[in-house]
């Protein structure tokens, strides 16, 4: 058989990903390789400009110019399952299809939510560094204490407010569930189906922001949700409690949280993510009770390997010109401009 098109993956997936299109007889060339090796401009266009399809990921912008400087163009395959990079919209208007990776990252996502959580709170890498630094003498009485998370006897439990309640936001439900803690949550679409989740309580924003111990944000980035946490929002919060975002940077005003952290507003942090990543808001790693890493949420072998499948067979699919299975505005199959970009 012979093969549909070719593809242009930007940066160097995990090989499983490869090996799908290998498979498939598709010829491929990677734009740029290496874990740090970012992708310039123009050499996003120009790749972009000589395949059928991509597969992205959420470090490149493909927005309209790109999209109408591309006419072989039959789809992009974003290896994420966030997908504001791309403006699925103008795709759409183009006919070009756009997919992405839901449902294979949500465990893995959630489980680093927790990580984050105990690690800020329990003051995990400070508690590392000192005993690697050969500070460890004894045990001390008042040494690092952190703020708990499971309940004392006969104290109330602590709350853990969870905004934005999908697929994500609910695992970080099940696992909060199992650390005895209190979960409301805020997602303006299920508030049935929330309340439905034993243990589990719907609760306006605002209300979640001043009931809260633990903040953790689960949202989508778009419009709407740009800034959702700015300095308001953090005076809401209690002054002991602890914000984690590991969704997308943006959604925090990341200025206002520094001079939140710095001036005693909120007790602390957890962030995988930034609002001009990779670039940290000035003053951030020198506030106290912080714990700040690279995006990592999604990064397990087995994720990134389903991931990088996920990617690389809703990418033949577009190159084929049949629905993705992960499509995400499905109205674009109806479309004479994607009819004509296939071929029909
Ligand atoms: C996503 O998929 O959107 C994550 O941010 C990276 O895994």
């Amino acid at each position: 058989m012979t093969a549909p098109g070719t593809c242009f993956v930007t940066r160097e997936i995990p090989a499983a990903g490869l090996a799908v299109l290998e498979r498939a007889g598709v010829s491929f060339e990677i734009g740029a390789r290496g874990d740090d090796a970012t992708l310039a401009r123009p050499a996003l266009l120009a790749g972009v400009a000589r395949h059928d399809v991509v597969i992205s990921l959420l470090t490149e912008r493909i927005d309209r110019a790109l999209l109408a400087s591309a006419p072989r163009l039959r789809g992009i395959a974003n290896m994420a399952v966030g997908y504001d990079n791309v403006d699925v919209a103008a795709a759409s208007e183009l006919g070009v299809p756009v997919s992405n990776t839901p449902g294979v990252l949500t465990a893995a996502t959630a489980d680093l939510t927790l990580a984050l959580l105990l690690a800020v709170a329990r003051r995990i890498p400070e508690a590392h560094a000192y005993t690697v630094a050969g500070r460890f003498k004894t045990w001390g009485p008042r040494l690092l204490l952190g703020a708990g998370i499971g309940p004392l006897p006969g104290a109330p439990r602590k709350v853990l407010g969870i905004v934005g309640f999908g697929r994500i936001g609910r695992a970080v439900a099940q696992r909060a569930l199992g650390f005895d803690l209190d979960v409301l949550a805020f997602g303006p679409r299920n508030r049935a189906e929330i309340d439905a989740i034993p243990g589990v309580r719907f609760a306006p924003l605002d209300e979640l922001l001043r009931r809260s111990d633990f903040v953790t944000l689960h949202v989508p980035l778009t419009a709407a949700t740009r800034h959702l946490i700015g300095a308001a929002e953090l005076a809401t919060m209690k002054p002991t409690a602890f914000l984690i975002n590991t969704s997308r940077g943006p959604v925090v005003d990341e200025r206002a949280l520094v001079e939140a952290l710095r001036t005693g507003v909120i007790r602390g942090v957890g962030l995988d993510v930034y609002e001009a990543e990779p670039a940290l808001a000035p003053g951030l790693v020198g506030c106290e009770r912080v714990v700040l890493l690279p995006h990592v949420a999604s990064a397990t072998e087995e994720t990134r390997d389903r991931m990088a499948t996920m990617a690389a067979e809703n990418a033949l699919c577009h190159l084929r010109g049949e629905p993705a299975p992960n499509a995400i505005d499905r109205a674009v199959y109806e479309r004479s401009a994607w009819r004509a970009r296939v071929g029909r």
